[in-house]
């Protein structure tokens, strides 16, 4: 497992559940970069992926993980209302960074979180993320840590990347994830 490529929040999810299966979900999955990282690194991890558009590079990248994925193209709140209240162990927010729908993801995933899982998301420095993350959990009176990291691109991504914009896979970028516990 490359653990450099691990998100932060995902890594403490491992930590959290050392030997036990992982029930997460990624909110805003675009081509499946992160995805693939998290699949490879537990083999025991049950990912539900949700994106308003799911595109086919994800759908090629996720055929070696159809056994424990889920993909969902529907608006992010609506699909939230598919699963009971403290059904998964990870989730990952990562959809429009954008005020309201960040709110909006927010209350509609919180209480789909188990208590004491993490519940994460990424890009706090875009955006209002920083704003409606900050608002959402001081009115819940919770603790929220954000760290920032370097990632090369994924390798879904560069190629992309590489006949668009000629950058590829020399594209580093700075990301802040930001998580807390339910
Ligand atoms: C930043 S990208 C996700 C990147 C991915 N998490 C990764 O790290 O590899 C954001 C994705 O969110 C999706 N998205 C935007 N608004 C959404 C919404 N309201 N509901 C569901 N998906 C949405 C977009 O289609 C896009 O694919």
């Amino acid at each position: 497992m490359n653990i450099d490529e691990l998100r932060i929040s995902y890594i403490l999810a491992m930590l959290h559940r050392p030997n036990d299966s992982i029930i997460g979900v990624e909110i805003g999955t675009a081509w499946g970069d992160n995805a693939v990282r998290m699949l490879r690194a537990r083999d025991n991890l049950h990912l539900t992926l949700v994106d308003i558009n799911i595109q086919s590079p994800l759908k090629n990248a996720m055929i070696e993980f159809n056994h424990r994925t889920k993909q969902i193209q529907m608006q992010s709140a609506e699909a939230a209302k598919l699963f009971p209240d403290n059904h998964f162990d990870y989730i990952y927010i990562d959809a429009d960074h954008t005020y309201p729908y960040v709110k909006g993801d927010l209350e509609a995933w919180y209480p789909k979180a188990k208590p004491g899982s993490i519940f994460a998301g990424h890009d706090l420095d875009d955006g209002d993320v920083k704003k409606a993350v900050y608002e959402f959990f001081k009115e819940k009176d919770k603790r929220v840590y954000g760290i920032e990291t370097i990632w090369p691109t994924g390798e879904i991504e560069a190629p992309i990347l590489q006949k668009r914009f000629g950058i590829g896979n020399t594209a580093f970028i700075y990301k802040t994830d930001w998580w807390m516990i339910k």
